[in-house]
């Protein structure tokens, strides 16, 4: 059998709020995704992966989700998303959606039934619902992940009725109860809804955190939040869960073997790899590539424990670098033009890895982060907690002219795009890109299309292994196969290669031959 394509994909993720504005209401949609389609066919990815455009009252901008199988106006309509399959399947990409299975909006239907029913009711029962010690004091003492309790009380002030409802993230995201079998019967209507459409694969939200530890007890420090949901042996990687992607891979395989699954399971290498085991999702992100620093040895320990993830549990390496939900990587790494170097560098590196690849729109054009005007925040985790993720989130510039909004809008209006495009943002646009030929934008089509010619001639192989290791403290290195390697320059002073190394393509021209600059990376063919 042939390997699947989604093992060495490399897919765009479009966070459809920020990519191209239609209708020019200041916010990206539908209509504008599909006239800019061309320009990410143009790229030579596989396929592009939506995060949520469903009906929601866009508390956590699409993340509350008030209906699973519709498209929220705001976004368009249920036949444009129908149209977009179409043409982006003729385009030769596949869609990828996101399922948030975690949580819902507060708005929506079942959890507004819930609140109008009684305690210990069966409509209270789809979510977690608890009495507290008294009425003041939350039934345990995890923290949301956005800040502050993870409990909000239904109705203050009822003496009756004292439950409160948990909530991971924001007040307006109560989370299901997966140990009542009605919410798993539920969710596999919802992914058959998508897949009966013809979607190709799904990005699961929040992914290892489904289930609760029984009896929800309290946590041994209340500690810090995102790293509490990561690391509190309570409030996820809970063993049942496995169960829900065990039901949800025969869902998917009894559709094509094409279809897949890809979970945001934000575990250390060794826990999140048993998801991807050979009866559960397809993928899993490597997370632990989005925490690390610009060092060599921190590079080389994930890599590894991402490799013995593999030889143990098949789980098949899933590289990115950036996300709707994280600093851009050239601010990440150091801003300034160091940054941008190395975000370009590590682009470069993680698409010549073996598995598959994920790029964050903008990502292509080396966007940093913005530093959004307090009073234009609009991200929840701002309001609870204090971290704002706006600034990875600001609309795309498409011209250097900043008429509508840097051609963000693809309609003449007056309004203002939904986050403040920073003045330098036309600088980056895709049009100057697409022009110059040493741009960020250019490298990555170029490495596209080599990563399908050596594939094509059997260099690159879809389950090659990959040996890390550092050489003369300032070069990492993956080898791939026998003659491929990937090697990235992370330290002050030009790397020496390996000897018998021809480099095919890198980052920014080399100076000397044999040598790879400072925050620079570089394929290459090994004789
Ligand atoms: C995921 C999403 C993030 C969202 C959270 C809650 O981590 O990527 O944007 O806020 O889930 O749904």
């Amino acid at each position: 059998m042939n390997d699947p394509w989604w093992q060495t994909a490399v897919i765009y993720q479009v966070y459809p709020r920020s990519f191209a504005d239609g209708d020019g209401d200041g916010v990206g949609d539908l209509s504008g995704l599909l006239a800019r389609l061309p320009y990410l066919a143009s790229l030579g990815v596989d396929g592009i992966w939506l995060t949520p455009f469903q009906p929601s009252p866009q508390v956590d901008q699409g993340y509350d989700v008030s209906d699973y199988c519709n498209v929220d106006p705001l976004f368009g309509t249920l036949q444009q998303f129908d149209q977009l399959l179409d043409l982006a399947h003729s385009l030769g990409l596949r869609i990828v959606l996101d399922v948030v299975p975690n949580h819902c909006s507060s708005e929506h239907p079942l959890f507004q039934q819930a609140i109008k029913s009684s305690p210990g009711s069966a409509e209270r029962a789809l979510f977690h619902f608890a009495a507290g010690p008294d009425a003041v004091t939350p039934p345990n003492n995890w923290q949301s992940v956005f800040g502050g309790s993870a409990w909000s009380r239904v109705n203050p002030g009822s003496d009756s009725d004292l439950d409160w409802y948990l909530h991971l993230f924001s007040s307006a995201q109560p989370d299901w109860n997966w140990r009542n079998p009605l919410v798993g019967d539920f969710f596999a209507d919802v992914l058959r809804f998508w897949f009966d459409r013809g979607v190709d694969g799904l990005r699961i939200d929040v992914a290892h955190a489904l289930f609760k530890a029984e009896g929800l007890p309290d946590a041994a420090t209340t500690g810090a939040v995102i790293d509490g949901l990561r690391s509190n042996p309570l409030v996820s990687d809970q063993e049942e869960v496995h169960e829900v992607y065990r039901r949800w891979r025969t869902l998917t395989d009894s559709y094509t073997p094409e279809r897949f699954l890809v979970g945001e399971v934000n575990l250390e290498p060794h826990r999140a790899a048993r998801y991807t085991r050979s009866d559960e999702m397809h993928q899993a992100f490597a997370f632990a590539f989005v925490r690390l620093g610009w060092d060599t040895n921190e590079w080389v320990a994930v890599g590894r424990e991402l490799e013995a993830a593999r030889l143990e549990h098949g789980a098949s390496p899933t590289w990115a670098l950036e996300n709707h939900d994280i600093v851009r990587s050239a601010t990440r790494f150091g801003g300034g033009s160091r940054g941008a170097a190395r975000a370009r560098a590590g682009l470069l590196a993680i698409l010549g890895l073996p598995g598959g690849a994920y790029i964050y729109q903008g990502q292509e054009l080396g966007l940093p982060e913005v530093e959004v005007p307090l009073a234009a925040r609009v991200d929840p985790m701002w309001e609870r907690g204090g971290v704002s993720r706006d600034g990875a989130r600001v609309p795309l510039p498409w011209t250097v002219s900043p008429e509508r909004s840097h051609g963000f809008s693809l309609a003449d209006s007056t309004s203002s795009p939904w986050l403040p495009l920073p003045p330098s943002w036309g600088s980056s646009a895709v049009e100057v890109h697409q022009e110059n030929p040493d741009s960020t934008l250019r490298l990555i089509i170029s490495a596209l299309e080599l990563r399908r010619q050596l594939a094509f001639k059997g260099v690159l192989n879809p389950n090659d292994a990959g040996a890390w290791r550092v050489e003369n403290g300032n070069l990492l290195i993956c080898e791939r196969g026998s003659d491929f390697l990937v090697a990235v320059a992370m330290g002050d002073e030009p790397a020496r290669l390996p000897t018998g190394s021809a480099v095919i393509i890198a980052s920014s021209p080399q100076a000397v031959e044999g040598w790879l600059e400072p925050d620079n990376a570089a394929w290459v063919l090994q004789n």
